[in-house]
């Protein structure tokens, strides 16, 4: 077992090269690894196993055995070994911390810890829910007793991205385990390290088998995972590119998937509403902490015309308050972008965006000046003005720190806005108007709708898209039971 420590650069070298398969941490079949860089330096920090289709084979066969003695342990057993788990992560919540802003270059202090708390928290929710695998009893004839009974899956493969990647991981593995699945994860190739460090220390606690956890690029280990004979589920979060891939590799076994993809969520701000809430709501909501990186991010806001210079104004200043820097900076507000890769997609939609006839690039914050960040995938937050529903930029997602402002005129015409897009996760309307209110969160096309706020997920309650945002639920006693378990009906003749 690996000591705890906090440094996170010792930490990432003593995890390089590794995955954890059978309870055990071990080097790829192939032995080939791939480089892992720290966002604000670009400096290497570790390598990632490059695992494939041969220790996916290891995996899979790892979990199967594992299943049957898992799924008949008692369900309120498995909850408290998961809840145990949420204790343990807890105690460990630091190192995390260090660990997921050394490789995903997000602020320790506005996101990294948070997401490890959360991360233990998700652990600690699931772990109270044994018991709630329940089934139904149907009064169906006086000489019968039909019954309804919640049965594990089998082997669970969870493939997640690098955004959040801990608190991802969890919302998956936790109500999986709990629901008696054994699992296999394959982690993202920018973000290796922290989820499989929880994947080390759970082993204290899980038998050998039930949680796996393989990485690797997407075609070469995600690929086989999903393709594997005894995978009987797959849950992923990414792109929808992706997901159509995984959807379609699901198909063909026919095997359930749930599928957590994009976003391009819009804040409608009325007139009436108040103006502070609203600004502090759209630092939140677009996620600006996290250069933007999140699904959820708000990154259409529809004010209402007269609203708009007020709202801009504020809401530079507000951005243009936070301090972008080194990620294992307390005092840092903002972090960097992924990858050299990401930061290019975000280049791409500013170059498009600024070359737009009309448009206005609105750039907020400061670049860092220390030297050592000069290689940093660091980029300004903008807020755009002047684009329309025509633009790329209003209908696709970015993943990035660049939201727009689009001014409206009439409530009615901020609905049908809001609505114009592929995606439907998350929503939010800003107003004093009750009925507003109310009729908004019944006409916007989204899985997940919120009055005068901007909360973030949280465990107990149901998340997941409408149209191209997925399928299925995340999070919730719903979520696990609905996608974790099979319902069987059980009728038995009594005379
Ligand atoms: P991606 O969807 O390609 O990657 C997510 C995960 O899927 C990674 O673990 C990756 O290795 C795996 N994967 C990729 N191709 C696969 C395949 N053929 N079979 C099985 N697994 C596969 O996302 P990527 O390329 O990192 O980011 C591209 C865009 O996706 C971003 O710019 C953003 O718009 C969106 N995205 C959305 C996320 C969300 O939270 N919904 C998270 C990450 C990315
Ligand atoms: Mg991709």
């Amino acid at each position: 077992m690996i000591q705890p420590v906090l440094d996170p650069y010792a930490l990432a070298k003593a995890l390089s090269g590794l995955q954890l398969i059978d309870g055990a941490l071990r080097p790829p079949a192939s032995g080939r690894t791939f480089d892992v860089a720290h966002p604000a330096t670009l400096a290497v920090i570790g390598q990632a196993a490059d695992g494939d289709a041969a220790d996916v084979d290891l995996a899979v066969a790892a979990a199967r055995r594992a299943q049957p003695a898992w799924a008949k342990t008692r369900a309120r057993d498995r909850g408290k070994l998961v809840a145990r788990c949420g204790e343990l992560l807890m105690a460990h919540v630091e190192e995390l911390a260090r660990l997921t802003s050394l490789e995903t270059g997000k602020a320790i202090r506005t996101e990294s810890r948070v997401e490890a708390g959360v991360l233990a928290d998700v652990f600690t929710f699931f772990g109270g829910l044994g018991s709630e695998l329940k089934g139904e009893t149907i009064p169906f004839h006086p000489d019968q007793l039909i019954f309804t009974q919640r049965e594990p899956i089998g082997v669970v493969a969870a493939i997640i991205p690098w955004n959040v990647p801990l608190l991802l991981m969890a919302l998956k593995i936790a109500p999986a385990l709990v629901a008696g699945n054994t699992v296999v994860v394959k982690s993202a190739e920018e973000a290796p390290f922290g989820v499989l460090r929880v994947a080390e220390l759970l082993q204290q606690i899980l038998p050998p088998g039930v949680f796996n956890l393989i990485s690797g690029d997407g075609p070469g280990a995600g690929g086989p995972l999903v393709a594997h004979k005894d995978v009987k589920k797959v849950t992923f979060t990414g792109s929808v590119e992706t997901g159509r891939i995984i959807s379609r590799a699901a198909a063909e076994k026919l095997i359930p998937v749930t599928l957590e993809l994009g976003g391009k969520s819009p804040m409608i701000v009325m007139g009436d509403a108040d103006l502070d809430l609203a600004v502090a709501g759209a630092v939140t909501g677009m996620r600006f902490t996290r250069q933007g990186q999140s699904c959820t991010a708000a990154s259409r806001i529809l004010v209402e015309r007269p609203l708009v210079e007020r709202f801009v104004t504020a809401l530079k200043a507000k951005v243009d308050a936070m301090v972008m820097g080194d990620p294992l900076d307390e005092r840092t507000d903002i972090g960097t972008i992924i990858s050299p890769r990401q930061l290019g997609t975000v280049r791409k939609y500013l170059t498009i965006g600024r070359a737009t006839p009309g448009a206005e690039a609105v750039e907020c914050s400061a670049m860092p000046t220390d030297p050592r960040f000069a290689e940093g995938l660091f980029v300004r937050p903008v807020i755009f003005l002047g684009l329309d529903r025509s633009s790329a930029l209003f209908q696709e997602e970015i993943f990035g720190p660049v939201t727009m402002i689009v001014p409206f005129d009439s409530y009615d015409e901020a609905i049908e806005l809001a609505n114009d897009s592929d995606f439907g996760l998350a929503a939010t309307i800003w107003t004093t108007n009750l009925h507003r209110a109310l009729d908004a969160a019944q006409r916007l096309e989204a899985g997940f709708v919120q009055v005068n706020q901007n909360l973030v997920v949280q465990p107990q309650l149901s998340y997941g898209g409408v149209k191209t945002s997925g399928l299925g639920k995340e999070a919730s006693l719903e979520a696990m039971l609905e996608h974790f378990t099979h319902k069987k009906t059980v009728l038995i003749r009594v005379r």
